[in-house]
């Protein structure tokens, strides 16, 4: 469906008297799309946890050094971006464009609002494509099979999954490691899986009160180990360093400058790559 072209379902859909973890993040990242119950929920959670913009700032952050080194180090040219969320400069694509012109991006995401916004995900260099679908992570299938996908992205060649500031939207009764694995076995070998995980290692406390006032907004949060983290490259091989806490993720120097505290961080990070 083409942004705007239904509105009858958009305004069923969209609720914006709900608070969406899409629109609460944006409004946390300083964004303009999101509404008041958005604005509320963020309010009451940096109330639990102050740090939460800054790591906010630091998954977007982990996942631009992340793209440049896989285009510039690992030759990637092709990208599935899982969870995508509302458009943030510079988005993924502009990131491996501003690179490699020709990368091609696959974005995905389940929330209705990010489709309206996806004509700015779709603003691809000419040399590249990018493409938007919306379809849910928990259904894998729906991903691989979209015929997008396969108009954007050549199968038989290496592509990196990114997921960022994603997992921790499903519990575990809802398997995001055989998610995860599904989405991996189709890929070629040379594929990346690249991905963050929310932990509360490093700040259990506030973390929980995180957690806690997530679900009691409807959007149920789950905190996870590094061990848990690292469960989810079973099988791939992690290139250095791998899962650290994401500011340790190959840092540039600015990004420990600025007295950034490992208490502050609330994620874990690595990449990963299929074997051959
Ligand atoms: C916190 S935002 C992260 C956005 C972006 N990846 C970033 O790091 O800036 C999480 C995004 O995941 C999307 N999302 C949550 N559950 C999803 C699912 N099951 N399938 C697809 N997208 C999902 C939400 O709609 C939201 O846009």
């Amino acid at each position: 469906m083409e942004p705007g072209k239904d509105p009858e379902r958009l305004a069923v859909d969209l609720r914006f008297d709900v608070p969406h973890s899409a629109r609460v993040y944006d409004f946390l990242l300083g964004g303009k799309t999101n509404y008041d119950a958005d604005r509320d929920a963020a309010r009451a959670a940096v109330e639990a946890w102050p740090g939460l913009p800054v790591g906010m700032r630091h998954n977007r952050m982990f996942m631009h050094r992340v793209v440049r080194h896989l285009v510039g180090e690992y030759g990637i040219r092709q990208f599935l971006d899982i969870g995508t969320g509302i458009p943030t400069p510079p988005n993924l694509h502009e990131v491996a464009q501003g690179i490699a012109p020709e990368s091609r991006v696959v974005y995905v995401d389940n929330d209705p609002i990010v489709l309206v916004h996806a004509s700015a995900l779709m603003k691809s260099a000419p040399q590249g494509r990018t493409a938007y679908i919306e379809a849910d992570f928990r259904a894998p299938e729906s991903v691989l099979g979209a015929p997008r996908l396969h108009e954007v992205l050549d199968l038989t060649k290496p592509v990196a999954v990114s997921l960022i500031a994603l997992v921790q939207f499903l519990r575990d009764e809802e398997d995001p490691y055989g998610i995860v694995r599904r989405l991996m076995r189709d890929l070629a070998p040379g594929s990346f899986l690249a991905m963050n995980v929310l932990t509360a290692d490093t700040n259990p406390v506030q973390l929980a009160a995180l957690e806690q006032e997530y679900t009691s907004q409807g959007i149920p949060l789950k905190a996870r180990t590094k061990a848990e983290a690292e469960a989810f490259f079973d099988g791939l091989d992690l290139i250095e360093p791998g899962v650290t806490l994401i500011h340790h993720w190959r840092p540039d120097e600015d990004v420990l400058a600025d007295g950034l505290r490992d208490a502050d961080i609330a994620g874990y990070g690595g990449v990963a790559r299929k074997r051959a």
